[in-house]
């Protein structure tokens, strides 16, 4: 069973994924994760992310110490990472690992979710059930702004929703994997929707599924 699970940035799918993961027992990969560990190494390195040719070169070498990193999750690694995520090099790169995960989930498990941008459209076009999780970008603005000053860090709202804004422009602007809803993909909107419901609605939909027909 492949769960494809895409998405703007801060609209509540990595919350969903993990939750179906864990419900339902699948293995989990949160693909941005991928990216994030391409623009932090670029960071880390002190060179630019929009330099092609390191940042393909990157994506073939990840240390998997980056994974733990604590600024992983920065904004200024989610930045970089919708840079290098541009490269056509570096999609190439990154997706047979996303496919065969998908095909064959580690530790036996017998499902997998993926979430990202093209995780329905081009990693697993023919999973067998997709969502396209989203959230105006005020409200994603807001869950990121609540997150950052929760850690007890300072953060200005208008910089965060303008930071928001133009990752979303780079992700759906793109030629390559542009982010978009796959056709058949089912819409979840979180602006209203508050994660539970969401999550109950999800399982719904994958047990409607897994019926035998
Ligand atoms: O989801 P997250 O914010 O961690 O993703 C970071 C960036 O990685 C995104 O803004 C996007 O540019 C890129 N990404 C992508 N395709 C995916 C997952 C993430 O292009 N499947």
């Amino acid at each position: 069973m492949i769960i494809a699970i895409d998405g703007p940035a801060a609209a509540g799918k990595g919350t969903l994924a993990r939750r179906l993961a864990d419900y339902f027992n699948y293995a989990y990969l949160d693909t941005g994760g991928l990216y994030r560990a391409v623009g932090l190494s670029m960071l880390r390195a002190d060179v630019s992310p929009e330099d092609e040719v390191a940042a393909s070169k990157a994506s073939l070498s990840l240390n998997s110490a980056l994974f733990t990193d604590t600024a992983l999750r920065d904004e200024a690694t989610g930045t970089a990472a919708s840079k290098v995520a541009a490269m056509p090099q570096v999609r190439a790169n990154l997706l047979e690992f996303q496919r065969k995960f998908s095909q064959l989930p580690p530790d036996g498990k017998r499902g997998a979710v993926l979430d990202g941008r093209d995780i329905g459209t081009v990693v697993c076009p023919n999973a067998d059930i997709k969502f396209f999780v989203t959230a105006n970008p005020q409200e994603r603005a807001r869950r990121r702004y609540t997150e950052i000053t929760a850690r007890g860090e300072t953060a200005d709202y208008n910089e965060i929703l303008a930071d928001v804004q133009a990752r979303d422009a780079r992700d759906m602007g793109r030629k390559d994997a542009p982010l978009v809803a796959a056709a058949d993909a089912h819409l979840l909107d979180t602006t209203e929707l508050d994660i539970d419901a969401v999550f109950l609605r999800a399982v719904a939909l994958i047990e409607e599924k897994q019926k035998p027909q």
